[in-house]
């Protein structure tokens, strides 16, 4: 079958809008599979896509259904979230975006595409772009962390691994850009909370990811479940239709969040489903995932004059569009012939390169004294905590069919890697109930070692959708058991798992060594022992401000001055009366187990501004150093933030190696908008900062006049 212009007018009212309605499948013990009722929707040709259902029999099952039994046997396609892997989970996006690694970014979409194209998918709601800047919401650990030039590298970067040239390529997904947009501004953290955010924030902070993703050819992209201002994205004609459609040129589909088209009625924005509908279908919504409203009340829309036949064959041709583009009318059956593909050659592969991946993302934020790495001759560890022995926790929150692999805990982990040492594990105390039971066995445990290892953090499921927390700390009763494990004066090593930076200052304080690990993946321990025991060094990098304490959130590095900045001498300036303004933890913080050194920054004018500075490791172990561009305007018609990533490079050092790292930064870069939010360049003084993180004490600075 090909894709024919008159198809649409064979259509019947019914069968278009099932081309428009998306539907979850069901679970079974066994795995996911198509509920009975959604069977009969199916035959009635009242569904155009599925979504949660996975594996060649039951794609191919439900996918016949669709061609042999519905009148114009439409093809159908398949969704589903393959977030940060399908079945071999690679680390917690926010945890990826760490690696500030843009060729890893792709590698490992392309994997986690290729895995779920060979379980029959076709479609991936995902890469997730919301720029989040607070810590409470927990969708923060979906995405690129707090930064827009970041978040738009790591748009391109996951784009071109889940789709490649051409989707329908073997091995490729269409991708789904979310949540359009602004979703990461939901109100007090709160999970599905309004947003209130200044024209100026969405253009400069929260739409450049998606532009990005856009512009790299993005298949499809879903609307946020808020609203702004008062309008929810699912019903917004002037962001969907005219920014996405008219002035990014966006021609692919827009599929609704799940449910989203209904809530328009709880918005209070629609009295009935059949404005709904309308409401979404007119903004340029195509697909309507898990609401009915489409089904319910497009028809009564289309009666009532709210919506035209016209706009719904528009959405219509583009769905179908869709499924051309991905070789569905060619061949229906063509990613659920048969068995798998894959052959064990490319499974181990894409577990190696979990690892890599897992290893990349993990974050040194503190290594008193060279604690770490233990090296090869480590004898008798402790590994204690909630999270030693918790394979499954590993994978983190949206792991598709994740628990179906072999997830590598962190004491397998370490046991591989120190076949020799002793190791003991006490789990101390339980993950996120309060229980102190098992305190007085780990610090025996403690007490009989050299080093403890000390496994704290969040649950994988306290991240993710609906997950928001007003405490950003240990859940449950690990802090005492942090703090008994410490009064043993035994070299503590802490790794951190978490969907979010957590405020435990004191935890900083008490421990010789800490790793922010986010939720590795399903080669979380051996890469976490690869890093242990020195084979590899640590090399990820923070992106994302952490802060002392929630009462700071949101705390991000592009902040502007306003009129008092903070100065502890003068009690009127922009400050806490009970702690500082500083993060804990600046953005781009993380240690090597080298010893690099950044100097020599040489800003020069032409044409542009070229500035460059020389990074050195002067330390006795290869290492990586992430090379951070900041730019400051100090006056502008429109005061601009303190600190303005413009760029970043990471850089691979061997021992004593130096090498020097340019940029260039041309009129483009340093373009801001003006009152009337309109794109303006204003030439005169720019301070250049280049250094390790956000942290100004450790930025190299230089002030040029340019233009
Ligand atoms: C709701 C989530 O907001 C969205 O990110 C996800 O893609 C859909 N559910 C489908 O699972």
């Amino acid at each position: 079958m090909t894709l024919d212009a008159s198809i649409l007018k064979d259509m019947t009212l019914a069968e278009k809008i099932g081309q428009l309605t998306m539907v979850t499948a069901g679970y079974a013990t066994t795995g996911p599979i198509v509920a009975g009722d959604v069977t009969g929707a199916l035959r009635e040709g009242r569904i155009g896509s599925l979504f949660n259902l996975w594996g060649r029999d039951a794609i191919r099952a439900a996918q016949r259904v669709a061609v042999e039994e519905t009148r114009l046997g439409i093809p159908l396609f398949f969704g589903l979230d393959v977030i940060h892997g399908f079945r071999t989970i690679f680390p917690t996006p926010l945890a990826q975006a760490g690696a500030f690694d843009e060729d890893l970014w792709e590698r490992a979409a392309a994997s986690a595409a290729a895995e779920a194209a060979d379980a029959g998918i076709d479609l991936t709601f995902t890469p997730m772009l919301d720029v989040a800047r607070d810590p409470r919401w927990g969708r923060s650990v979906e995405g690129p962390g707090e930064d827009p030039l970041v978040g738009a590298r790591f748009a391109r970067a996951q784009v071109r691994g889940l789709q490649g040239d051409d989707f329908a390529g073997e091995g490729r997904l269409a991708a789904c850009a979310k949540h359009f947009v602004a979703y990461g501004a939901v109100t007090a953290g709160r999970d599905y909370a309004p947003v209130d955010i200044s024209r100026r924030t969405l253009e400069e902070v929260y739409l450049p990811p998606f532009r990005a993703a856009v512009e790299a050819g993005v298949a499809t992209l879903m609307p946020a479940f808020t609203d702004l201002d008062g309008i929810p994205f699912t019903a917004h004609r002037a962001m969907i239709t005219g920014r996405l459609r008219e002035e990014w040129g966006f021609d692919g589909v827009v599929i609704s969040d799940f449910g989203a088209i209904g809530e328009l009625i709880r918005h209070g924005v629609a009295a009935d489903l059949a404005e709904a509908a309308a409401l979404a279908l007119n903004a340029g919504v195509d697909i309507d995932m898990m609401a009915g409203a489409y089904e319910k009340g497009l028809p009564e829309a289309l009666e009532r004059g709210l919506v035209t036949v016209a706009t719904l064959d528009a959405a219509v041709t583009r769905v179908l569009g869709l499924k051309e583009r991905l070789g569905l009318f060619a061949d229906p059956y063509r990613r659920c012939r048969g068995e798998g593909t894959e052959d064990a050659e490319g499974k181990g592969g894409r577990r190696r390169l979990a690892r890599e991946a897992g290893r990349r993302a993990l974050v040194l934020l503190k290594n008193e004294g060279g604690l770490l790495p233990l090296g090869e001759g480590a004898r008798r560890i402790a590994v204690i905590g909630p999270l030693a022995d918790a394979a499954v926790e590993m994978i983190g929150p949206w792991a598709s069919d994740g628990k179906r692999a072999p997830a590598v805990s962190v004491l397998a982990g370490l046991r591989e890697v120190f076949p020799r040492a002793e190791i003991v594990h006490a789990e101390g105390v339980p993950l996120t109930q309060d229980g102190t039971d098992g305190i007085a066995a780990a610090v025996d445990a403690a007490r009989d070692a050299d080093c403890v290892i000390l496994c704290v953090g969040e649950a994988a499921e306290m991240s993710g959708e609906a997950a928001s927390r007003t405490k950003i700390d240990l859940p449950g009763s690990q802090s005492a058991l942090l703090d008994a494990v410490a009064a043993t004066g035994k070299p503590l090593v802490v790794l951190l798992f978490s969907g979010r930076p957590l405020a435990v200052p004191e935890m900083f304080e008490r421990a010789g060594a800490v790793i922010a690990c986010g939720f590795p993946g399903s080669e979380a321990g051996h890469a976490i022992a690869d890093v242990i025991i020195g084979r590899e060094g640590p090399t990820g990098r923070l992106p994302t401000t952490w802060p002392r304490h929630v009462g700071q959130v949101p705390i991000f590095l592009a902040e502007r001055s306003g009129g008092r900045p903070e100065n502890p001498a003068d009690k009127y300036t922009s400050k806490y009366l009970d702690m500082p303004n500083s993060p804990l933890f600046p953005f781009g913080a993380g240690l090597g187990y080298g010893e690099v050194v950044f100097a020599d920054l040489k800003a020069d004018v032409g044409e542009a501004i070229e500035a460059s500075v020389t990074v050195a490791n002067r330390g006795s172990r290869a290492d990586e150093a992430v090379v951070f561009l900041f730019v400051r305007d100090p006056v502008a018609s429109v005061a601009r933030p303190v600190l303005e990533l413009k760029d970043f490079r990471r850089v691979a050092l061997a021992a004593g190696e130096t090498r020097t790292i340019a940029f260039r930064l041309g009129r483009e870069d340093l373009t801001f908008l003006d009152m009337r939010l309109e794109p303006v360049f204003e030439g005169g003084a720019f301070e250049i900062l280049i250094g390790p993180s956000a942290d100004r004490a450790r930025l190299l600075s230089a002030t040029v006049r340019f233009g």
